[in-house]
């Protein structure tokens, strides 16, 4: 079970990026005038879906399924002073659980907004800023919590 949540999560974090830099990139071009259409509409509905999706496969390893965040809780105070366990215990959760809330918000924003200028550019700060922090808290290789760009089952 770890190893499967682990796999998943991995592979999907590919999937939130490419669709939040799919909705950057048109939400960013779509502000020289073009009309928000129901393309940008369902763009905005997979990144929450997957994101969601993704955040929950998080949590179930976060509470229960990795050794590290168990490692973590045992010894919290010691944790703190280990980069690796710091990171995974604290870090991750709460950069992805910033990212994760301006999706949302900027989903609903871009909902009660009215006029496609106004939609393309709530989308173009939410999603941007979203995608900063998802970038800056995965943990790429070479960081001391470094994990592979790819896992097989
Ligand atoms: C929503 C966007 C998220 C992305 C893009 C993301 C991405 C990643 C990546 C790439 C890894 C490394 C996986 C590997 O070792 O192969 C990882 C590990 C991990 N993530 Fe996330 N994550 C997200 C959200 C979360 C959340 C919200 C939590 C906790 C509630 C979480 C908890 C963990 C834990 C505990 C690990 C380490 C698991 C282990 O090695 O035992 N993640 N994450």
């Amino acid at each position: 079970m770890y190893s499967v949540a682990l796999v998943l999560h991995n592979g999907l974090r590919w999937v939130a990026l490419l669709l939040l830099v799919a909705a950057v990139v048109r939400a960013i071009s779509g502000r020289g005038g073009r009309t928000w259409s129901n393309a940008d509409d369902d763009l905005g509905k997979w990144l929450v879906i997957a994101i969601d999706l993704q955040f929950t496969i998080g949590l179930l390893l976060y509470v229960a399924l990795s050794p590290i965040t168990q490692a973590a809780f045992n010894d919290f105070g010691a944790a703190m002073a280990n980069p690796q366990l710091r990171f995974f215990a604290v870090e991750h959760i709460f950069g992805m659980t910033v990212a994760l809330a301006l999706v949302h918000i900027g989903r609903v924003k871009i909902r009660k907004a009215s006029g496609d200028h106004r939609r393309h550019t709530l989308a173009a700060v939410c999603y941007g800023l979203a995608l900063l922090i998802l970038l800056g808290s995965i943990p790429w290789p070479g960081m001391a919590a470094g994990r592979p760009l790819l896992r097989g089952f």
